[in-house]
């Protein structure tokens, strides 16, 4: 918990002395004082919570997101869906420990995390009930809007997330954040009306390009400038590159679960510049069928972590055909990056790869040896 609708659940439950605990989970979406400042305020207000530490299995599955290439509309990274499916594969076993058998999520109307948040407790914990106070009357007239949510936070001298307040919603974690705000889901709202997470706006880039080199090997980053194999730090230096140059927007008009059409804004930094590396792997080591296959499998694995059915059999199918496809691919890229723009400097393709060519040297047709 810790943006506005979670802390006015956790507020309201309080009034009606329910026996709660609340889970307070570190997934990248601030730095650690900002988090520990969370805790407190929750202590000082009565609260029982716990900080959990679950960066490396938000990292892991932000190193899916790109292996998979699981976007959704418009190319939207799917970063929530993905947070919330960490949330709950991570939370629940330690919600069962302490006894816990209600989990209350804070997502309000518009469904998508509703939903999400359902389907992955069905399979990982059936036996929590779920409860979504936003779907409860008593819960809504106690807190009609975010302004009544805000007032209560503030009174109550809760840390608000500096994403979430009455007129906005920023929800985060270190593969990217998502903002929603009414003024941005007016189509006519030019996207600059946003204040980026961590990001520039590429005019306010440095003036000079910088360099980037992405190691992959089996089809995962294993590298990122010097950063080492820990999916944590390799996220973060690429987020770093990537929000410093300005390489980061989606502006999307999305499909949502339940037919809606919503515009959302979302900023990744890292994935956009890491995605434009794999991209140049994959061209170089996958054939025109295997390429073919992969976007499919891709596709269908974008809405399947969009729909939080990424536990389910056809996904998993799905994750074992491009697991399949990916052995043995890997190779380096170096971007030079500048000024929202990602640009493919030189590449050195791992083993496992020919080179046909019609010029000589310097052909650009590639495609893999089969190992059988
Ligand atoms: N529309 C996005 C999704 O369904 C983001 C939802 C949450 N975003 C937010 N700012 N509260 O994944």
């Amino acid at each position: 918990m810790g943006g506005l609708s979670s802390l006015a659940v956790g507020i309201w439950l309080h009034e009606l002395s329910a026996p709660t605990k609340h889970y307070v989970a570190d997934i990248g979406q601030s730095d650690r004082a900002e988090l520990d400042a969370l805790v407190s305020s929750l202590r000082a207000f009565g609260a029982e919570v716990v900080l959990v530490d679950l960066r490396s299995s938000m990292a892991a599955v932000a190193s899916d997101l790109l292996r998979y290439r699981a976007r959704h509309d418009g190319g939207y990274w799917n970063t929530t869906g993905a947070a919330r499916f960490v949330l709950v594969n991570e939370l629940a076993p330690l919600m069962r420990e302490d006894g816990c058998r209600v989990l209350a999520h804070g997502c309000v109307g518009g469904g998508n995390d509703q939903r999400r948040f359902a389907r992955y407790s069905a399979q990982v914990a059936p036996e929590l009930t779920v409860l979504e106070p936003w779907t409860d009357p008593r819960a809504l007239e106690r807190f009609p809007d975010r302004a009544a949510m805000t007032e209560a936070v503030v009174r109550h001298g809760l840390r608000l997330d500096p994403g979430s307040g009455t007129e906005r919603s920023t929800d985060a974690n270190l593969a990217g954040a998502s903002h929603e705000s009414a003024e941005l889901e007016d189509l006519d709202t030019p996207v600059t009306r946003l204040d980026p997470r961590w990001s520039r706006w590429p005019e306010q880039a440095p003036a000079e390009p910088e360099t980037v080199t992405i190691t992959f090997r089996d089809g995962r980053v294993v590298d990122v400038d010097g950063s080492g194999p820990d999916p944590v730090d390799w996220m973060a230096r690429a987020n770093e590159v990537g929000a410093r140059q300005g390489v980061w927007l989606r502006d999307v008009v999305e499909r949502r679960i339940i037919g809606t059409v919503c515009r959302g804004i979302y900023e990744a930094p890292g994935l956009e510049l890491l995605e434009r590396a794999w991209t140049r792997i994959l061209q170089a080591c996958l054939d025109a069928a295997g390429r073919e296959l992969y976007d499919r499998l891709g596709a269908a694995l974008g809405a399947a972590m969009y729909e939080g059915r990424w536990l389910e059999p056809a996904a998993r199918a799905a994750r074992d055909g491009v697991d399949r496809l990916l052995d043995e691919v890997g190779g380096s890229v170096t971007l030079s990056v500048h000024r929202g723009i990602a640009r493919v400097e030189r590449v050195k393709v791992a083993g496992g790869v020919v080179q046909q060519t019609r010029f000589g040297s310097g052909g650009n047709r590639w495609s893999r040896v089969a190992t059988v």
